[in-house]
């Protein structure tokens, strides 16, 4: 369960991260936030390259936040980006949270003004696979 004081950080944080966007090619900046198991919330933002294939996502630096921290478990996401449609995290980062996330682990995704619209893990990546599929 996530209760609103934790959505509200988690949103604030994600939009914090968004203005440190570092995306010259698309100009299109994307920031993320992850709660974790220990109630810290972590961010990220994407990084872009001229070698354009080595642009990483904001969902991808959160997640690498939250590990570093020694954070494990994620309790919720939030995306936060521009523009009419939706910003759902890309199918490479559904994938990635899958490693740390629970099928009913809640997606918020947010511009910088409203909460747009919330999703679980398993309707964005539904029969997916994880760590439990490589246990013996
Ligand atoms: N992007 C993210 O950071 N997260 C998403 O979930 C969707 C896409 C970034 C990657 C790239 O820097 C830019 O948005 C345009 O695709």
């Amino acid at each position: 369960m996530l209760t609103e004081p934790e959505q509200d950080r988690l949103l604030r944080a994600a939009r914090a991260a968004q203005t440190q966007a570092y995306a010259p090619y698309s100009h299109f900046a994307v920031g993320a936030a992850v709660l974790d198991e220990h109630g810290r919330v972590h961010s990220g933002c994407n990084v872009e390259n001229a070698a354009y294939p080595e642009g990483l996502c904001a969902e991808a630096g959160a997640f690498s936040a939250m590990v570093l921290a020694g954070g494990r478990r994620v309790r919720a996401l939030a995306v936060v980006g521009d523009g009419a449609r939706l910003v759902t995290p890309c199918g490479g980062c559904r994938q990635k949270l899958r490693e740390f996330a629970a099928p009913d682990t809640p997606v918020l995704v947010a511009d910088r003004v409203q909460l747009r619209a919330r999703f679980t893990l398993a309707q964005l990546l539904p029969d997916s696979f994880g760590p439990e599929q490589l246990a013996p």
